[in-house]
């Protein structure tokens, strides 16, 4: 088995653990703003995001130092888009999460056939995150309607 190159993969992971600290800011912040019939449930979901992200954060932070490195102390972009639309604050989630499910990709393509652990917690990763992507997509969806949204916007349905 090839060893991995260290430098990429601390990258990318501090990358992950950027991003994911700006999950938990986030979702935070959103779940202060939602008012209306479905605040609480929609403030208990939002406030697990930010524990999921908390802890995928540490997850991570925590490969980091496993394999000798520091971890960052940098948070990942945030755009407050001073929104209180529900739908809003969903699509903005769905792509931010996105751009995480991507980071994780490129985590699996540095690991892959390099370090079985990383491999398999970047695939888990890329599991949970996609699953979340797509229970997303559905509170995005209209009663009824069977396409995605990404289908929606890439004209394929
Ligand atoms: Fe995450």
């Amino acid at each position: 088995m090839a060893e991995i190159d260290k430098e990429k993969v601390v990258a990318v992971l501090n990358q992950i653990l950027e991003s994911e600290l700006a999950g938990v800011v986030r979702y935070t912040h959103y779940s202060f703003l939602v008012f209306g019939f479905g605040r609480i449930p929609i403030v208990s979901w939002l406030r697990e995001q930010a524990d999921e992200s908390l802890l995928h954060a540490q997850q991570v932070g925590e490969w980091i130092t496993t394999i000798g490195a520091y971890p960052s102390l940098a948070i990942g972009p945030l755009l407050d888009s001073h929104t209180f639309d529900i739908a809003s604050i969903l699509r903005e989630s769905l792509q931010s999460e996105n751009v995480a499910l991507g980071l994780y990709r490129d985590l699996l393509a540095l690991v892959e056939d390099r370090s079985v652990a990383l491999e398999e917690f970047a695939r888990q990763m890329i599991h949970t995150e996609e699953m979340h992507a797509g229970e997303v997509d559905k509170m995005l969806r209209r009663p009824g309607e069977m396409t995605t949204s990404v289908e929606r916007q890439t004209g394929k349905a």
